[in-house]
C-alpha cells in the first residue's frame, strides 16, 4: 500500500510527483478538480463525478485531455496500484504549462494529475456526535457551480471555523440566505420535509447532495429545493451537511444556537443509512 500520483501519463510514488512552476494551476488557480472516494474498493458514483468534471471543463472552455472512459480506466488502475482498503482519488486538470501571462495560447495542452491516498472513514465519531458550524459572509464569486481549484475564500473560512473549535463554515448572503459550506452542501429538516438550497450558480451541485435527494424520493421522503434563510435553518428540527468525503454529518450547533437538542436527529440517521456500507 502506498500513496501514488498519476502525472505525465504514468504512476509514481506521491513524494516524487512535481508540477512545473509555470503550470497555470500553480500560477492562477486556472483549473478544475474532482474528489472521488471508494466504497468497498469501487469508486462511488464515478459516472456522476466524471460528468460534473466535463461540465466544469466546458464552463471554463478547457478541453479535457482524455475521454470520460479514459479517466475511468486511469482511476481504476490507480486504486489498484495504491492498494488501500478505501481510496480517496483527487483529480486536477489545469489549463497547461506556459510562461505567466493572463491570456493563454489556443493550442495549450491541459495538464492532468491525480493522487491516490487512503480514505479513512471520516471520523465516525463525528457522525454519532454531530458537528458544529459557524456562519460566514458569502464573499465568493457567482459561478460556484464550477468545481474550480480557486478556493481561497473556502480555505480562509474553514480555517476560521477550525480556529474557533468548529468543524465547518456556512456561507450566508447579506440577505440572510444560506448557500453551502466550504466543502459541503447543507440541508435542514422541518416537519419531516427536507429543505436544501437550489442547485444554481451559487453552490456546487454536490454529487452526494443529488444522491440524497434521489434516495429521499425512493424512500418517500418529501424534499424541496428552494432558497432557504438562516433564520429558518436555526429553527429547523434537524440540520446536516454532505460531501463525498464525509457522506452525511449531522449539525448540532450553528454559531451559538444549538440544533435538535445537540443530538443527531432520527431522519439524519435514517438518511445516513441510505449510503452503501464501507
Ligand atoms: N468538496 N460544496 C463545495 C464548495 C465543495 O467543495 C464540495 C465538495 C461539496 C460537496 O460535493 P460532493 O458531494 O460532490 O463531494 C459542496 C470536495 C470533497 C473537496 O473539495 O475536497
Amino acid at each position: 500500500m502506498q500513496e501514488i500520483a498519476y502525472i505525465n501519463s504514468t504512476f509514481i510514488t506521491l513524494d516524487r510527483a512535481f508540477v512545473p512552476i509555470n503550470d497555470r494551476g500553480y500560477l492562477f488557480a486556472d483549473g478544475i478538480y474532482e474528489v472521488i472516494v471508494t466504497r468497498n474498493g469501487k469508486p462511488f458514483l464515478i459516472k456522476e463525478h466524471l460528468e460534473r468534471l466535463k461540465r466544469s471543463a466546458d464552463a471554463i472552455l478547457l478541453q479535457l485531455p482524455s475521454s470520460l472512459s479514459g479517466f475511468s480506466k486511469i482511476i481504476e488502475r490507480g486504486i489498484k496500484e495504491a492498494g488501500f482498503r478505501e481510496t480517496m482519488v483527487y483529480i486536477q486538470i489545469t489549463r497547461g504549462v506556459e510562461p505567466r501571462r493572463h491570456n493563454y495560447s489556443a493550442d495549450l495542452k491541459a495538464n492532468l494529475t491525480m493522487t491516490f491516498r487512503e480514505h479513512p472513514e471520516y471520523e465516525p465519531q463525528l457522525t454519532l456526535k454531530g458537528v458544529s458550524i459557524i456562519t460566514v459572509p458569502e464573499i465568493r464569486w457567482s459561478r460556484c457551480d464550477i468545481k474550480s481549484i480557486a478556493l481561497l475564500p473556502n480555505i480562509m473560512m474553514k480555517q476560521r471555523a477550525v480556529e474557533k473549535g468548529y468543524q465547518e463554515a456556512l456561507f450566508v448572503t447579506e440577505e440572510g440566505l444560506i448557500r453551502e459550506g466550504t466543502a459541503t452542501n447543507i440541508f435542514f429538516i422541518k416537519d419531516k420535509v427536507i429543505h436544501t438550497p437550489p442547485a444554481d450558480q451559487h453552490i456546487l451541485n454536490g454529487i452526494t447532495r443529488t444522491y440524497i435527494l434521489q434516495q429521499a424520493t425512493l424512500h418517500g421522503i418529501e424534499h424541496i429545493e428552494r432558497e432557504c434563510t438562516l433564520d429558518e435553518t436555526l429553527k429547523a428540527d434537524e440540520v446536516f451537511i454532505t460531501s463525498s468525503t464525509v457522506d452525511l454529518l449531522p449539525v448540532i450547533k450553528i454559531d451559538e444556537t444549538t440544533i435538535a437538542n445537540s443530538r443527531p436527529g432520527p431522519l439524519s440517521k435514517a438518511i445516513k443509512e441510505f449510503f452503501p456500507k464501507h
